[in-house]
């Protein structure tokens, strides 16, 4: 048979005839079996492309759910509040890869204010961004109170940004046409726990934390940098995270009112807060229990710039103690009013005296404001007039 008007035959071809005995050519014609044979084939294939692209898709989505569960589990019981392991980002720009961070380890525990130090661009941003789960690693692993944050999902990160992380950034952030109570509020309608009433309540508590109940009905532009500030780092409290991240906290702030805002920090840190704050100021890091340093994408070592004042140390460990005491003292006043509750007063001298001295020489606040608050706080029908508590 001549070749002339013959179809080259192509391996698509030749298999067929292999698979099933017949022509995939004759008499210079493209047979009907083969045409059939190349659709049913085509067909398969995609089937086949599928399934596969399904089984990748299950595969992701389980190794998620393991990563969740692994840290579920973990996070029961945990060491750190935050665990960075091995941590890497690089961030591609075209063709290009910025190495961020080229592995980066830290521990932050409950009750630290570290702040995080150097020069531009050496990832400090990136890596307070990874810490609060505002993106994910490109290699190692980041723990927030024992669950494993780095591989979750964008709904399972949103829902640990929007429970566990509050966040103060340079510039604010604040929605413009709401006042600041309602900036506080917004966080709160998104948990979803509290009535309107209960947001509204917690929100006002927070603006007084921060000192600006005064304040609560203006609006951003009505407020100072350092009030709008304030209205930030009360707005990110009001979920009761784990951790509150900064970054340059006080970087559009004049430096008195940066110092204003690095005691406030400081004084929500003595009562049990968590911070880690990045900055170029070192100001911060006077302020901060524990300073790290950065430079390009690695910590380097840990110290203070300029080293804290023996004072400041000083200063910072009485306040803590301070607090502690209020608590001894309220419950030795508790145990005191519980025993004399048939009398119709007692001197507030009386009260003193069954308190440690030492408890009463370090009290943050004046013994009188503590009672009231004791009071209030147990719904016992009392009232302080004058050096007197009248029981009714
Ligand atoms: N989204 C991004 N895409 C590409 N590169 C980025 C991105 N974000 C940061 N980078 C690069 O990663 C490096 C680290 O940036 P990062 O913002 O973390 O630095 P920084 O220490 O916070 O700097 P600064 O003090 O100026 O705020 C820089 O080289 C930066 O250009
Ligand atoms: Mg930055």
């Amino acid at each position: 048979m001549t070749t002339e008007n013959q179809p080259e035959k192509t391996p698509l071809m030749e298999q067929y005839e292999q698979d099933t005995g017949n022509l995939a050519v004759w008499k210079g014609e493209i047979t009907n079996g083969f045409q059939k044979w190349k659709k049913k084939r085509k067909k398969e294939n995609i089937k086949a492309q599928k399934k596969e692209e399904l089984q990748y898709l299950e595969k992701e989505k389980r190794k998620l759910r393991e990563g969740f569960d692994e840290g579920k589990k973990a996070g029961k019981d945990y060491d750190h509040l935050i665990v960075v392991e091995n941590l890497h980002k690089t961030y591609l720009l075209g063709t290009t890869a910025v190495a961020a961070l080229r592995g980066v380890d830290l521990t932050i525990d409950k009750g630290e204010f570290v702040s995080i130090m150097g020069p531009s661009g050496s990832g400090k941003t990136t890596l307070l961004n990874l810490i609060g789960g505002l993106d994910t690693p490109t290699r190692g692993k980041i723990f927030l109170e024992g669950r494993n944050i780095s591989m979750l999902s964008d709904n399972a990160l949103a829902d640990i940004r929007r429970d566990r992380i509050g966040f103060v950034f340079q510039f604010y952030n604040l929605l413009p046409q709401m006042t600041a109570l309602e900036n506080v509020m917004v966080p709160l309608h998104f948990s979803g726990k509290l009535s309107k009433r209960g947001k509204k309540k917690r929100a006002m508590d927070l603006l007084q934390l921060v000192g600006l109940e005064e304040r609560a009905h203006h609006t951003p532009s009505e407020l100072s940098g350092g009030e709008q500030q304030r209205v930030a780092i009360a707005r990110a409290f009001a979920n009761d995270p784990a951790i509150c991240v900064l970054d340059e906290p006080t970087g559009d702030l004049d430096s008195k009112t940066g110092i204003h805002i690095l005691n406030l920090l400081r004084d929500l840190n003595a009562r049990g807060a968590t911070f880690v704050a990045v900055s170029h100021d070192a100001a911060v890091s006077e302020f901060a229990s524990r300073t790290l340093h950065m430079r390009d994408g690695k910590l380097t070592h840990e110290g203070k710039v300029g080293g804290l004042k023996e004072t400041d140390v000083m200063a910072l460990k009485r306040k803590k103690e301070a607090e502690i005491n209020k608590e001894k003292c309220k419950s030795k006043i508790f145990q005191f009013l519980f025993k004399n509750q048939d009398r119709d007063s007692i001197k507030i001298t009386e009260i003193q005296q069954n308190i440690p001295e030492a408890i009463l020489k370090n009290l943050p606040e004046h013994f009188n404001d503590i009672l009231e608050e004791l009071v209030q706080e147990n719904n016992i029908n009392a009232k302080l007039v004058k050096d007197e508590l009248i029981l009714v």
